[in-house]
């Protein structure tokens, strides 16, 4: 009925089958800038580890249509800045990572120099002219925070405050995890060809699990039956502390941790509850850009940076206890490959939805009871176009 939720109140569902976005949104370039602009533009972007930026360094990357660079000055404190030049716009930094010999940023083209605080200090050899007041021209600061060992800017400008406002809701569930402690103990990245939506979409549901991650379905059982938890289940109220895993949602009996064999490896990470333990994974997500995964020896992050209508590159990090990577009889392996395997499964899924969508005979697909997780990305997508983007 219009007006009435979509979702059902006795168990997680839509309660009617919902249409998606259209699907010239998965490969419209207009469309695609136009949600880079207000959905990224405007949002709390995912950027790197803390601990990639020492002090009196800088990092330099995308986020959404913006070009950044954060720098940490030497005492500590962060900084983020549109890495543009505000004298005819060349690029500061270029994309990577690099030290500072002196407290200054200097743009490479005419050595235009600004103090990490973005005041514009010096001209280079441009001598001063009639009308020119170099307040006037410091370079336009991005938004910048930490949260669990990340730094994430946001194009728009903002602080800590804003960002807790704006994305500490999704990340609660994980909020027990010590990720602000762990070291990045492998990174890989890999570039996927699909619209950055589809990438969440897949994430949302479990509907293609059983065709799409056997290995990953045989360690949670649940997923085998295409839901992801077990209020998915219309009937779970009736045996809400059944303890079968296909039901309770639980790794399998004698599994523990995400990992080849389901076996923990390392003492359980500080902080977590019984419950957090027996769960096997914990997800918190910080839309658009990252998501994390706790287990209870290690966690996993995945940055989402999209580089086109239909292409996104995927940054993992598997985040561990310092130094416990180097310890006798670790294997890191046994934990890397298996979430590889999951994401290459997932990014030839993601291919495959891209190349039919963009070429989709009709509008809009078709969302299903267990998909009510990606009508609320796609409500959320729309509503960060209305606010922003008129
Ligand atoms: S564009 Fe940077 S100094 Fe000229
Ligand atoms: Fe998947």
């Amino acid at each position: 009925m219009p007006g009435e939720s979509p979702f059902r109140a006795d168990f997680n569902g839509l309660a009617r089958a919902e249409p998606g976005l259209p699907v010239t949104w998965y490969s419209d370039p207009d469309h695609h800038a136009r949600e880079m602009r207000a959905i990224f533009g405007h949002g709390w972007i995912a950027f790197c580890r803390v601990s990639d930026i020492a002090p009196a360094s800088w990092r330099a990357g995308p986020a959404g249509p913006a070009n950044i660079v954060a720098v940490r000055r030497a005492d500590g404190t962060l900084a983020a800045f549109h890495n543009v030049c505000r004298h005819r716009g060349a690029e500061i930094c270029p994309h990577g990572a690099g030290r500072l010999d002196r407290p200054l940023m200097v743009c490479p083209y005419h050595q235009w120099a600004y103090d990490l605080t973005g005041r514009l200090i010096a001209t280079g050899p441009a001598r001063s002219v009639e009308g020119f007041v170099r307040a006037e021209h410091g370079l336009i600061p991005a938004g910048v925070a930490e949260w669990g060992g990340f730094v994430f800017v946001n194009p728009a400008g903002g602080g800590q405050s804003g960002f807790e406002a704006a994305a500490s809701r999704d990340l609660a569930p994980i909020a027990n995890w010590p990720l602000a402690a762990l070291e990045v103990a492998h990174r890989e990245e890999i570039e996927v060809a699909c619209n950055w939506k589809i990438f969440w979409e897949n994430f949302n549901e479990c509907l293609h699990c059983p065709g799409i991650h056997p290995a990953l379905c045989d360690l949670v059982p649940i997923y085998g039956r295409g839901i992801m938890v077990r209020e998915d289940d219309p009937d779970w109220r009736a045996r809400p502390d059944a303890p079968d895993p296909r039901l309770a949602g639980t790794l399998r009996a004698g599994a523990e941790t995400w990992a080849v064999g389901g076996k923990a490896q390392g003492a359980a990470l500080p902080g977590l509850t019984a419950e957090d333990v027996a769960r096997g994974h914990t997800f918190g997500v910080a839309l658009p850009s990252l998501y994390v995964v706790g287990h209870v020896d290690y966690a996993r992050a995945v940055r989402v940076t999209p580089l086109g209508p239909v292409r996104t590159r995927l940054t993992a990090e598997w985040l561990l206890p310092p130094g416990r990577a180097a310890e006798p009889g670790f294997d890191l392996g046994r934990i890397v490959a298996f979430a590889r395997q999951v994401m290459a499964e997932d990014a030839a899924a993601c291919e495959m939805n891209q190349r039919g969508l963009s070429a989709a005979p009709f509008a809009q697909g078709t969302l299903m009871q267990e998909e009510y997780e990606i009508h609320a990305f796609h409500r959320w997508v729309r509503e960060r176009l209305a606010e922003t983007d008129g």
